[in-house]
Parts: C-alpha cells; structure tokens; sequence
C-alpha cells in the first residue's frame, strides 16, 4: 500500500549567520494508512517545524511532502484550504482555538467548512465532545477551560469530520499521565479503526506504548538517537585511541 504521507528530504533553516538554525535537516518519511508513528525528541528538536512543514502550513527550504497525490509544499493556497478540510486533522501545540467560540462551535468548524448538513454536524460534535469527556463544557469558551479541557477541545476539532491524516503536536501535553493515555488511545483507536495515518510528536517516553512505530528527533534529524553517556564516553575513548571498555 502507498503511504499517505511522505516527506523526502525536507530542509527548513531559520535565521542566518550567527542565529542560523537547521531546524529540520534532511528528513524522509512515510506513513502508512492504519499507522501511528511516534516522533519522539527533546525540546527545540524540530517537531513543531516538521509537523508544519507536512500540514502545509510551513515552506521548506528544500525537500518535498506529499499527503495523498497533493504535494504539499508546491501546493496552491486553494489545494491547501481544500486539504486542511477534508483530509487532514491538525492539533496544534498551542491548541489554535477560535475564543471567541465555546468548545462546540470550534469542534464544528471542519463541518461548517466541508458544508455538512447542520442534522449531522450536531451528531458529529457530540459524539467527538463525548469522546474526550467534554459533553459538560460544551458551551463554555476557551478562557472558562482548563488547558487539558482546551486540548481536549482541540482534539476532537482534529477528528470530527473524520480525515484521512492527523498531525498531532505534543497533543497530551497539558494532561496528566491517566488522561493523556485515555487521549492517545482514543487517538490510536480511531487511526486502527479508521485506517487514517498518524504522526504524533511528543517528548514523553510513556506515550510510545501506543505507537506502531516510534522515530526519535535531534537537532531536525530522524532515527537519530542522542547517544546515551556510556556510549558517548566510549566513543570519546576510541577517538582518543583507547581501548573501548
Ligand atoms: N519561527 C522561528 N524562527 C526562528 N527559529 C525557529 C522558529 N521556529 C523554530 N525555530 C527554531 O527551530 C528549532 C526547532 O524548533 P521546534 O519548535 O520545531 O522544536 P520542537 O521540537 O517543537 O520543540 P518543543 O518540544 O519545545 O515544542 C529550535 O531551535 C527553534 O528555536
Ligand atoms: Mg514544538
């Protein structure tokens, strides 16, 4: 089966001179239809430039995505619109709700954008409030939520109108461990059973459990993991010509 998402070396610099940072360096990448992959990486790793750079939001320096046959990052603004309605779901790390809109109206929004018929819009918010617990605060506003019920907000806005891809951004982040696991099953559950493709970032070890597949992040290079102290000690002994231990 061909993956739903790739990427084949992507580049994204920031800044020049002394400030120049490589954010995401060299990244290829598939994701299959049925797939959670974990990108799992410390803070200032490039998974927020990564995600961005998929979703379409960002533009590489170099480098190519593709979500289906739509090459993201030659994409119009129109091809892009289109894509963000109706094939991928976006959490951003900082959740992007509308404020101004309780926590029903901004998990409607990819209706209201895909024009569903107002009957089943309201199926589909309560049944995505219901599924991330929040059927209670359904009419309060961003500022009356917690920053887990805001993100809880968030999420089912990536699933309601059930797409095809989701790019989730440290998703748990504000939660503590027992809901962040109730929230990275449901993300699970409905990837498996819906055979969307998924890629979830996180820098919480705990949260790979759920993952089909687990790809470490460093300095925006993948499968790259930092070496732990006893290797980095023996690989400093080698190059000083020691014996390795
Ligand atoms: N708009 C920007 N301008 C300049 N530098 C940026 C910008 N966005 C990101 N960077 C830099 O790129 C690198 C990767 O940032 P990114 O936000 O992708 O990391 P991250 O892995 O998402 O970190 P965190 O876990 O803290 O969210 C960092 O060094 C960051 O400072
Ligand atoms: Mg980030």
């Amino acid at each position: 089966m061909r993956p739903v998402v790739r990427a084949e070396g992507l580049v994204r610099v920031f800044g020049d001179g002394a400030l120049r940072t490589v954010a995401v360096d060299g990244v290829d990448l598939e994701v299959r239809a049925g797939e959670v992959v974990v990108v799992r990486g410390p803070s200032g790793s490039g998974k927020t430039t990564l995600l961005s750079l998929l979703a379409g939001i960002d533009a590489p320096g170099a480098g190519t995505a593709w979500i289906d046959d739509v090459e993201v990052t030659r994409a119009s603004e129109g091809d892009l619109a289109r894509l963000r309605a109706e094939v991928v779901g976006v959490i951003a790390q900082d959740f992007a709700l509308v404020e101004m809109l309780t926590a029903a109206e901004n998990v409607e929004l990819p209706l209201r954008i895909a024009r569903t018929p107002i009957a089943e819009r309201e199926a589909r918010v309560a049944e995505a409030l219901e599924a991330v617990g929040l059927t209670p605060h359904a009419r309060q506003r961003p500022d009356q939520l917690s920053g887990g019920q805001q993100q809880r907000v968030a999420i089912a806005r990536a699933l309601v109108h059930r797409p095809r891809v989701l790019l989730a951004d440290e998703p748990t982040a504000q939660l503590d461990s027992a809901s962040a696991r109730t929230v990275m099953e449901l993300i699970a559950d409905r990837v498996h059973r819906d055979d969307m493709a998924a890629v979830v970032t996180t820098h919480d070890p705990e949260l790979a459990a759920i993952a089909d597949r687990v790809i470490e992040i460093h300095d925006g290079r993948l499968g790259a993991p930092a070496p732990t102290s006893r290797a980095e000690a023996r690989r400093r002994r080698m190059l000083r010509g020691e014996a390795p231990a």
